[in-house]
């Protein structure tokens, strides 16, 4: 079991990774579980059909009774009404401000039961079990929100998990675009933070499928990353921003060809593609360095050529619903060199620019590549 711990100004809390880590609701949390008059389970259905008895058979050794409120898989827990569900569920089994929440499920579960904790009673403590890669993001950090049918996470708050309990061996059951989603979010953790760790992942032949214990030590890497991050500024008035490296473009990809059909990870994957691209203006990003990067991606599966038809006034139209936007000018998180992030403005022009470039890089390193190899097997 490996450990760290999240510092910031209003609270710490414990992130805790590996297969033996529900043991601990009978130690570490055996006191905040046995205060609490109710303990309510969150649970993601698609997760709690694989793996929901794990949690359930440590809760009962530990002797802590609870409630189970099992909510839509995915993206579709995260709704306004998916939330007043939630909170009438909880007023309905008799919750008080003394009740406990656990997020069961993904980075969709975690930010629905965070935001829930965060406001019902005016806030109750809560506790993440996070199910997916992608999770070692969005279970640390404290951000919680619900979507709006006007956008994605317009509705949330910040409020600190009690701990996190993370168990790769969940993993197993997850779909393949759903690892490459997490896996995406991890290289990204390592291209805001460390030169070295980048090109050991670029290196890695086995991207994105680590075994369990592989899996731990590099997830473990990733939310130091985020928790250092947070804990010089948890309400992102400066270096937080960094966590958004890829996103710009990411966002708008997801949003151009409706959540869900392409994973946020594999968006925010050809997001990168393109902040590298924009980085070898702003930055010292070399195009070596990118088109590497979009071979990279290619070959661990992730669908960069997707995006070759799609105009990019379609995405510029997402781009400018993004929280970063200012008049006629974008923000993007770029890189000096990788390890080393910065904000930068850019014109749309620019942007445009960029967009046909990084169409013609995939183009050219994709496309052509596929053809160079057609009939040879030597691709993943
Ligand atoms: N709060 C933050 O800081 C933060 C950061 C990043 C992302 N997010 C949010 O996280 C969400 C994405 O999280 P996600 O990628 O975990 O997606 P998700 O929660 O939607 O889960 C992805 C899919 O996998 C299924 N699933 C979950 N665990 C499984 C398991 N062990 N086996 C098989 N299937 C399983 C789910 O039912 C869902 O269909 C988005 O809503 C995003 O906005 C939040
Ligand atoms: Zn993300």
């Amino acid at each position: 079991m490996k450990q760290l711990t999240v510092k910031t100004m209003s609270t710490s809390y414990d992130v805790h990774i590996g297969g033996g880590v529900y043991v601990l609701f009978a130690t570490e949390y055996k006191e905040l579980l046995q205060h609490a008059d109710k303990v309510g389970i969150f649970a993601d259905a698609t997760a709690a059909s694989y793996h929901l008895e794990k949690l359930e058979q440590a809760l009962q050794a530990a002797s802590i009774p609870f409630v189970l409120h099992m909510l839509p898989g995915g993206e579709e827990s995260k709704t306004p009404a998916s939330f007043m569900s939630c909170h009438s569920f909880l007023l309905q089994h008799q919750f008080t401000r003394q009740s406990v929440l656990i997020a069961f499920g993904g980075g969709a579960c975690g930010d629905l039961t965070g935001f829930v904790a965060a406001t019902f009673m005016r806030g109750i403590p809560f506790l993440q079990c996070p199910t997916t890669i992608l999770a070692h993001d969005s279970a640390v950090g404290g951000k919680t929100a619900i979507n709006m049918p006007e956008g994605k996470n317009m509705v949330g708050s910040f409020h600190q998990p009690a701990g996190v309990l993370f168990r790769p061996d969940l993993f197993t059951t997850l779909p393949e675009r759903e690892v490459r989603s997490g896996m995406a979010e991890l290289l990204k953790h390592a291209m805001i933070s460390d030169d070295d760790w980048t090109e050991s992942l670029l290196l890695n032949s086995d991207f994105p499928h680590f075994s369990a214990e592989m899996l731990s030590t590099e997830l473990l890497k990733g939310i130091r990353v985020k928790a250092d991050i947070v804990a010089q500024d948890e309400f992102e008035q400066g270096m937080r921003k960094f966590l958004n490296f890829g996103h710009t473009l990411g966002h708008a990809v997801e949003a151009y060809f409706g959540f869900g059909k392409v994973s946020h990870g594999e968006c925010v994957m050809i997001g990168m593609a393109y902040s590298l691209l924009l980085s070898e203006t702003f930055g010292s990003i070399s195009p070596g360095f990118t088109n590497r990067f979009i071979r990279f991606a290619d070959h661990s599966g992730y669908p960069v050529q997707a995006i070759v038809d799609v105009e990019f006034n379609s995405l510029l139209q997402f781009m400018k619903m993004d929280k970063k936007v200012s008049a006629g000018e974008l923000v993007f998180v770029l890189l000096h060199s990788p390890g080393n992030p910065f904000t930068q403005k850019v014109s749309e022009r620019h942007c445009e620019q960029a967009y046909h470039e990084l169409i013609s890089r995939i183009k050219e390193e994709v496309l052509h590549d596929c053809k160079r190899n057609k009939g040879s097997n030597n691709r993943k």
